[in-house]
């Protein structure tokens, strides 16, 4: 097979060196936008009298033709012709003879590449956008079932104060705002068309880099021809803002994972995202949650990879940059695989309330209720921490908790206490009293969910 730059050639590589060089193997991917990148780029070139009418309507037809055979896995890739965009050309020429050989007229694969890969992006980032949306939509319904579901908030993964677990649930849907947002974001920077910057100088031809902006749908257009083909930022920022969010799943896997042992059994997963031991018949593995958490290493990964390859790159195209695009699929993958599991493992799960509200009661959780109880009554807040560390202190060596002492005990530390001590230690009371704006007090939960609905 002749190579498509083969002019200045008399030896060839052999195949496992053209193997080496392909990015056919992965760039396939790729049809779809190439494609469309090809009919704006004839498009445009007939209509400003580079092409005539003709030639650019029988090379679209060509390339429609291209697009329903590669929709239907009917192309032959050949890692001789490298990658997708010479697959494709050959295609076209041998569908459609020589005319196929003016589609290249004015453009590079260096331009070609970068819009194909911006023209992607911006269909999966708009896409993941929707999924992100469709998880936060399940977190809501997941925390409006559970305002008054008592747990244990923790720091140091310590039981530090009652928390209703609707908040906890509820900071996961704003991390994932935040996720959010910053991918809207960065589509303003993938939003934008390399097409026409050519090799990297521009070209002769009078193109119409407007134009085919237009076309495609991007809202305008590089504005330096060597940044249009050696920009890769937006795949970075794309592998950056997935490993913030993967880090966010992966936070949310962790505490899956736990709240399914045996030691918590605070939740229980659906039988449809987790699994069970080949040797072990009483398992049930939160396998899909550890997976998300494993995964959201590689997504890591590809973020590290790319920034390297590209840290000594001279301008403008180098072949090292060939190298951006399988982390970019892989991370594509990941990213939407882990968000529509997400999704489903939060509708289905089981909230074991009794268990979680059970765990609450028998702890020492509500020691705060305590120290700001003397601190209301004018104690400085370090003296009545003091006091009520005895007090913890002396349950320890009784073996009960706060709520078993007698009055007596308390009055003995501190004549303020009176019997409403025991109301402030009741954890239900401890977390409805918190309504400090964006507090766990139910009122204020409900005030977060009422707000986090309009944002979705
Ligand atoms: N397959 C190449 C890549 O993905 C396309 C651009 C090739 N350009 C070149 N000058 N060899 O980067």
């Amino acid at each position: 097979m002749k190579k498509l730059w083969g002019g200045r050639f008399t030896g060839s590589a052999e195949e496992w060196v053209d193997e080496f060089g392909a990015s056919i193997g992965f760039d396939q991917e790729l049809a779809k936008q190439d494609i469309e990148g090809s009919v704006a780029h004839a498009t445009m070139l007939a209509t400003c009298g580079i092409i005539t009418e003709a030639e650019a309507n029988e090379i679209i037809q060509g390339l429609k033709k291209l697009e329903q055979q590669a929709e239907q896995g009917e192309l032959d890739y050949s890692a001789k012709l490298e990658d997708i965009h010479l697959n494709l050309e050959h295609h076209l020429t041998e569908l459609i003879g020589p005319t196929g050989g003016k589609l290249h007229t004015a453009r590079s694969r260096n331009d070609q590449v970068a819009t194909d890969m911006h023209l992607y992006l911006k269909e999966q980032v708009s896409e993941i956008i929707e999924l992100i949306t469709d998880f936060q939509t399940a977190l809501v319904d997941q925390a409006e079932q559970n305002i008054e579901t008592l747990m244990p908030g923790y720091t140091h993964l310590q039981r530090a104060q009652p928390i209703s677990f609707a908040h906890h649930l509820m900071a996961y849907f704003w991390m994932l705002d935040r996720d959010k947002q910053r991918f809207i974001d960065s589509l303003k920077r993938i939003n934008l068309s390399p097409l026409g910057a050519g090799a990297l100088a521009g070209t002769t031809f009078p193109i119409d880099r407007h134009m085919t902006a237009e076309l495609l749908g991007f809202a305008g257009i590089y504005e330096n021809s060597l940044d249009a083909v050696s920009d890769r930022d937006f795949i970075l920022e794309f592998l950056s803002d997935s490993s913030i969010l993967m880090m966010h799943l992966s936070r949310l896997c962790e505490e899956i994972i736990l709240w399914t042992s045996q030691e918590f059994q605070f939740i229980e997963l659906s039988d449809a995202f987790t699994t069970g031991s080949s040797i072990m018949p009483q398992k049930k593995n939160p396998d899909m949650a550890e997976l998300i958490r494993g995964k959201t290493g590689r997504v890591y990964g590809s973020l590290m990879g790319l920034l390297t390859v590209l840290k000594g790159l001279p301008l403008a195209y180098n072949k090292d940059m060939q190298e951006d695009k399988e982390g970019m699929f892989d991370t594509v993958k990941t990213v939407r695989g882990s968000l529509k599991i997400f999704a489903g493992m939060i509708r289905t799960m089981k909230v074991k309330k009794e268990i979680m509200e059970g765990s609450v009661k028998n702890d020492f959780s509500n020691a705060t209720e305590l120290a700001d109880y003397l601190a209301s009554k004018g104690v400085p807040f370090r003296e009545a921490h003091e006091i009520v560390g005895k007090l913890v202190l002396t349950c320890i060596e009784k073996g009960c908790y706060l709520a078993d002492l007698p009055l007596d005990a308390y009055k003995g530390m501190n004549m303020l206490f009176e019997e409403d001590i025991y109301d402030a230690l009741n954890t239900y009371n401890a977390v409805e009293r918190r309504k400090s704006a964006g507090g766990t007090g139910f009122s204020q939960v409900q005030v977060q969910i009422e707000k986090a609905k309009t944002l979705l």
